[in-house]
């Protein structure tokens, strides 16, 4: 195991690739205080599946989009394992809109939880990081959407743009301590977020033409990308995106 005795948390845990981290971080070693926002059976399911192969889990409700939960999130994980060494911020959310509609509420929400939520719960892991003697890894689950453009998606692609600015700043201020952070941009997985997507088999067979390995990405495969950057394989890693993606930004690119 990779990942004996250290503490992860994992935001947006209960579902999609967050529930897949969050698995995956247990069966490597980690305990793991999962939160959810408003799926309490999902994030109970995903912690008993835990627990009943021996690993450890907390299941904590927070709305990341609000700084005062992030940090209660952070000093209950703390409170209950006794340090932090590993923050996923996963949660996120996509509401694609036309420029010309996209309303107040929607660029606040959507910026709330992708951007300023990963950005208040990494400085509540950095100070936890720095009160425990330093080390420590931070990994934003971003999106190919933080460098490929997408044509009415511009609110998520400037908030995936935003964290791929945010790491790229970061890592220079908390490598003084030991701390890393990195990006891991997925492709398309198959969760409830593109599951519009996935259940159209025109625009399933249209995305599919687009990923060079020709299928749609699991949370498995995101989640193998986090443990190998939670742990020391990795130790000379920050400050850059880690693509999962089939090959998917290859392909774009080149158009
Ligand atoms: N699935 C994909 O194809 C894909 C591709 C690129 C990036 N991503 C990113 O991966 C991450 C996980 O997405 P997913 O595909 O598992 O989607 P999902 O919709 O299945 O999961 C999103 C998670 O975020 C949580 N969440 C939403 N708002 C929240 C809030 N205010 N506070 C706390 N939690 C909140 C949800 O409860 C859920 O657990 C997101 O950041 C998403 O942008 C997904």
């Amino acid at each position: 195991m990779q990942l004996e005795g250290k503490v992860a948390v994992v935001t947006g845990g209960s579902l999609g690739i967050g529930a897949g981290v969050a698995r995956r971080l247990a069966a490597e070693g980690a305990a793991v205080a999962l939160d959810y926002y408003s799926h309490r059976d999902a994030a109970d399911g995903v912690a008993a599946s835990i627990t009943a192969a021996g690993g450890k889990a907390l299941v904590v409700q927070a709305d990341v989009a609000q700084v005062a939960d992030v940090q209660r999130l952070i000093s209950q994980a703390v409170s209950r394992f006794g340090r932090l060494d590993i923050l996923v911020n996963n949660a996120g959310v996509e509401q694609p809109a036309p420029f010309e509609s996209v309303t107040e509420q929607q660029w606040d929400h959507q910026i709330a939880v992708d951007l300023k939520g990963a950005f208040f719960a990494a400085q509540a892991a950095w100070r936890q990081f720095v009160a425990q003697g330093g080390g420590g890894v931070i990994i934003n689950i971003s999106s190919v959407h933080e460098e490929l453009p997408m044509v009415g998606n511009s609110v998520y692609c400037a908030a995936k743009g935003g964290l791929r600015m945010l790491t790229r700043t970061l890592a220079s201020e908390v490598a003084r301590h030991n701390v890393r952070i990195v990006n891991i941009g997925p492709g398309a997985i198959a969760t409830p977020i593109n599951q519009i997507t996935l259940d159209d088999p025109a625009r399933k067979a249209a995305l599919l033409s687009e990923i060079p390995l020709k299928r749609i990405g699991t949370p498995e495969d995101i989640a193998n990308a986090v443990v190998w950057l939670a742990s020391d394989q990795a130790s000379y890693v920050t400050g850059t995106s880690l693509f999962v993606d089939g090959g998917l930004m290859i392909y774009a690119g080149s158009l």
